[in-house]
């Protein structure tokens, strides 16, 4: 067992660091089992520094040797690291020993299928060697590693190549999160890129042997992000390699390390056999994300952990404009506001809530979410529109040059911006200190064509957070007449106070107020709105995003009156899509977005909001019962356009082919309401493309009739393990009602159930925790596996086990019964022998 009382950190404790690091030298003699890390590492006191003694952050090493300017000493060895006195400066050298095949944590140096990798980010480094291993201590590296196999990476760019050894040099200062090692019998797909400064940088992406052809599309995402951020930002690439690699057993996205990336496989391969559109957008939004960070998070890093959004925020909210200059901004906005309201809404309004920037955690690797990525970048989105693009821009110019080679704050990064623009930030600010969604309340009316609204916010109580103040709410404004022109084209108004008017000529007085335009600020808009005011705004607002809103509300309203009334589907719901189907002028991309129900776990909390208690099953059938209904009454529209969607000619992945097939699979997944499933088993057995192929699948799933087509599916693809963990997934997450729990019953006694590979136990795992009704189900069966399954992988892969407890962070919106159920399961999880720091942390906050 671990401490027995995780004591946790503080933001208000934070001290500069005693020693820094001048240059740091690494030799590694790789073996499975005893892998000897070899350290040179020149510290100096640091004269801003606390003073004491040398403490360096050590866990599960054998120290074997350790000397101080060639003079072997004996270090005091503590719980988490060592101690030891020393002088000003000095030279520190260390011998350990680590096993990198025991390592299942999937952190520090470890082992995946043949191949040594590393994962540093957050606290991983300590787990290679004796190192002060925070990110506000940043040095030179150069890393010497022995091994007979054929290909050895590490950051920066290669020094010198021998029989079996490599030497890499990063010059650039970093912090040891940043470090990274790979050793492996991989092959490289490789292209070149040149920097609008002139220099010729070599890019690899190296994969296992077979998966060379499927690489194409990550490194085309590479070079169009390379070129993006000159465009965008000014900011070119700094050294002479660029390598990135893909590992099949990876507990995250992709990690940013300097110079070398290192990817979970499934956010790098794909081809059009076995990557789905969506697919392909990941990767390349994530190739973007982690390229990025090469000036957002390495050149200018973080000084500790509380500021991870300043790195984190930024970068994705990168990624996201990259994506949408790349694509569509429309429909990049609408994708993003679904994700950030499924993941991040729901966060916020439950028992994890916590600011973009928190003030204390226990295990760091458990704020690595939602609200710290995704609300992070929305925050930088209000920035940007407060004080315009070229003002934004200018503040990043400031911010490259200021602090470049340094570890910041959020308080240096509002700075450039004060000083950019004279404004001040204070209020503005509150966004990263306050947990949860702002409240907007807006009531509107016209009096003499003047367009009077009422604004009002509020922020709930969030645990720790009682007492909330008045943040800076930047709402983009407009307002559509009823004969569906634009009177009031966007406006941007800046909510300060907890409550404000403000009036707009209109010069009618039948309108109808857009607000929040491209969804300008993360809040919850409480808008009384008729059906007949939303239709209109579905029809003619021009602003895309609230297009869609209206489109969802209307949906969303429909259902919870269904739900709640047991009622039948409304028709002006159902009527208004008849347009979205049919017309040709829209981007299929978009109608196919507009022809989608909101979630499960979006009605789930739409019913919270509206202080009923959502039956799970109700939700489910009420959402079959609007799609058989939208389906009847739109058939031979539907059917007109499932043909008109179809894309001829070889597969591209480019936003318009996928968005035609967007559109043409939402078509089948309404269709196959009403056609028996004719269209998708044929489509099913046609697809000459994976997004084909799945949303077929998908589709009969629904039906509960697709054996053969599962079995089919299994058989073709069993040795593939990206697109098998598609297979687990889909007939689970898929599955009508409370059956995906027997089929995730079933099939973790499957074969190729290979539960210590992180993508396969969120495939099965993760996926009955996606299935609403069946995760949800009465019996509390749903809760109950998920716990078995936690509980086994807890004392292998606690950060995995760690961040999949999030799946029980909605418990208190259900019936008592089963919050009963759910509250066993976690007092289950919780009461586990050994439990680690990361689990138990997250049981104890989410049962509160
Ligand atoms: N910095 C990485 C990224 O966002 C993610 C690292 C996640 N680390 C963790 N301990 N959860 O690109
Ligand atoms: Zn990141």
């Amino acid at each position: 067992m671990k401490d027995a009382a995780p004591r946790a950190i503080r933001l208000s404790e934070y001290q500069n660091p005693a020693f820094l690091v001048q240059d740091v030298s690494l030799t590694f003699r790789l073996d499975p089992h005893a892998t000897r890390v070899f350290s040179r590492i020149s510290f100096r006191r640091n004269p801003e520094g606390p003073g004491g003694p040398l403490r360096l952050d050590g866990e599960g090493l054998r120290l074997i040797r350790a000397a101080i300017d060639g003079t072997e000493v004996q270090p005091k060895i503590l719980p988490a690291g060592l101690e030891i006195d020393a002088p000003d400066a000095f030279t520190w050298e260390a011998e350990v020993q680590i096993d990198p095949k025991a390592n299942t944590a999937l952190e520090g140096l470890y082992m995946s299928n043949g191949m040594y990798c590393t994962q540093c980010e957050a606290e991983g480094f300590r787990k290679i060697t004796y190192y002060p291993d925070r990110p506000d201590v940043m040095a030179p590296f150069e890393v010497r590693i022995e091994s007979e196999l054929p290909v050895l990476l590490s950051n920066g760019d290669p020094v010198e190549r021998g029989d079996g050894y490599a030497v890499w040099r990063d010059p650039w200062k970093k912090p040891a999160y940043l470090f990274a090692l790979v050793a492996g019998d991989l092959v490289a797909h490789s292209n070149g890129f040149t920097t609008m400064e002139g220099r010729e940088v070599a890019l690899n992406i190296w994969v296992r042997p077979g998966d060379e052809d499927r690489c194409a599309y990550a490194m085309d995402s590479l070079k169009r992000s390379m070129r993006w951020d000159e465009d965008a930002y000014g900011r070119a690439y700094d050294l002479d390699v660029f390598n990135i690699v893909a590992v099949d057993d990876f507990n995250m996205g992709a990690m940013e390390n300097k110079g070398l990336n290192i990817f979970n496989a499934r956010y790098v391969l794909a081809s059009p056999e076995t990557a789905t559109d969506a697919d392909y957008a990941r990767i390349e939004a994530i190739v973007a994300h982690e390229y990025f960070h090469n000036w957002t998070g390495n050149r200018i890093t973080c000084r500790d952990w509380f500021q991870l959004c300043l790195k984190e925020g930024l970068t994705v909210f990168r990624d996201q404009t990259f994506s949408g200059d790349e694509r569509s901004h429309a429909v990049k906005r609408i994708e993003d506001v679904q994700m950030l309201r499924a993941r991040q809404f729901r966060e916020d309004a439950g028992p994890l809530a916590h600011p973009v920037r928190p003030t204390s955690y226990i295990e760091i690797n458990n704020f690595y979410t939602a609200t710290v990525y995704e609300k992070g970048a929305e925050i930088i989105g209000m920035l940007r529109r407060l004080i315009g693009e070229d003002a934004y821009r200018e503040g990043c110019d400031l911010y490259f040059d200021r602090h470049d080679g340094q570890a910041c704050t959020i308080e240096d990064w509002l700075k450039v911006f004060e000083d950019a623009t004279g404004r001040d930030l204070a209020q503005f600010a509150r966004w990263y200190a306050q947990a949860g969604t702002p409240r907007v309340t807006a009531e509107t009316r016209i009096e003499g064509g003047t367009l009077i609204l009422d604004l009002a916010q509020s922020l709930p109580a969030t645990p720790g957070q009682p007492e909330k103040a008045p943040q800076v709410i930047p709402l983009a404004i407009g307002a559509i007449a009823r004969d569906g022109t634009e009177v009031l084209p966007t406006a941007v108004v800046e909510l300060t106070e907890t409550a404000q008017t403000f009036r707009f000529e209109v010069g009618t007085d039948d309108a109808v107020a857009s607000i929040n335009r491209g969804f300008s600020a993360p809040v919850i808009l409480d808008q009384t709105l008729s059906a007949a005011d939303r239709a209109l705004l579905l029809a003619h607002d021009t602003d895309p995003f609230n297009k869609w809103e209206a489109g969802r509300a209307l949906a969303r309203t429909a259902l919870v009156d269904m739900i709640v009334q047991s009622g039948a589907p409304d028709r002006h719901f159902v009527d208004a899509l008849g347009p979205v189907i049919s017309d040709n002028a829209q981007d299929p991309a978009f109608r196919a977005l507009a022809l989608a129900l909101p979630s499960d776990d979006d009605l789930a909390q739409a019913l919270t909001d509206s202080n009923a208690t959502p039956d799970p099953d109700a939700i489910d059938a009420a959402r079959t019962r609007m799609q058989t209904a939208v389906a009847t009454a739109h058939e031979g529209a539907l059917d007109a356009v499932y043909d008109a969607m179809k894309v001829s000619g070889p597969y591209n992945p480019d936003a318009t082919d996928a968005g035609r097939r967007a559109l043409r699979n939402a078509a089948l997944s309404l269709l196959t309401h009403v056609d028996g499933g004719d269209r998708a088993r044929a489509q099913f057995a046609a697809a000459d493309n994976m997004t084909d192929c799945l949303a077929a699948l998908s589709a009969l799933i629904r039906t509960g009739q697709a054996e053969t087509e599962l079995q089919a599916f299994h058989d073709r693809w069993q040795n593939d393990r990206l697109v098998m963990d598609k297979w687990f997934a889909l007939q689970i997450a898929g599955a009508p009602g409370e059956t995906g729990l027997a089929v995730a019953q079933r099939l973790v006694e499957h074969p190729a159930f290979d539960w210590k590979n992180p993508n396969r136990f969120r495939s099965v795992i993760g996926a009955l925790g996606m299935n609403h009704a069946s995760f949800h189900a009465r019996s509390g069966g749903g809760y109950a596996l998920v716990a078995d399954w936690l509980i086994r992988l807890d004392p292998l892969n606690p950060q995995t086990t760690a961040r999949m407890t999030t799946l029980f962070e909605t418990w208190h919106r259900y019936d008592v019964d089963r919050q009963d159920q759910a509250k066993a399961a976690l007092r289950r999880i919780q009461s586990t022998e050994g439990l680690s720091r990361d689990t138990s942390e997250m049981v104890s906050r989410i049962l509160g």
